[in-house]
């Protein structure tokens, strides 16, 4: 059985602002560029949930399909993932989706990623 409950947030990542609480839809995602790592954000039972938003089997913004009853369908081939835990539904998706630490703070949307600074 997957793990429905919000990604742990890690103690030594930042926290990146993401979106306005109000901009969240539960039929609709908003799909987010936080320094080049595209993540999907999704309203499910008044919970965001953050996930990778490229889908696995080929390049396809999650954020852009049709979500529904706690799932994200992919907009090119139908590939199915479950919102709350990221587990793939459906052979073409090829693998689970990886989730993100979120919290809310001032009504904005934070999320934790790991970000890797380029060498200068
Ligand atoms: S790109 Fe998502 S199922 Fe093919």
């Amino acid at each position: 059985m997957s793990d429905s409950s919000p990604a742990t947030p890690t103690q030594d990542l930042p926290w990146h602002d993401a979106a306005a609480q109000g901009q969240l839809d539960p039929d609709f995602p908003v799909g987010v560029d936080i320094h080049g790592h595209k993540l999907g954000l999704f309203l499910l039972d008044g919970e965001v949930h953050a996930l990778e938003d490229i889908c696995p089997h080929s390049y396809a913004l999650l954020s852009q399909g049709f979500q529904e009853d706690g799932v994200i369908e992919c907009p090119l081939h139908a590939a199915r993932f479950d919102i709350a835990t990221g587990k793939c539904l459906v052979a073409v998706g090829q693998r689970d989706l990886q989730r993100f630490p979120v919290r809310i703070a001032d009504g904005r949307v934070q999320v934790q990623i790991p970000i890797v600074k380029a060498a200068v």
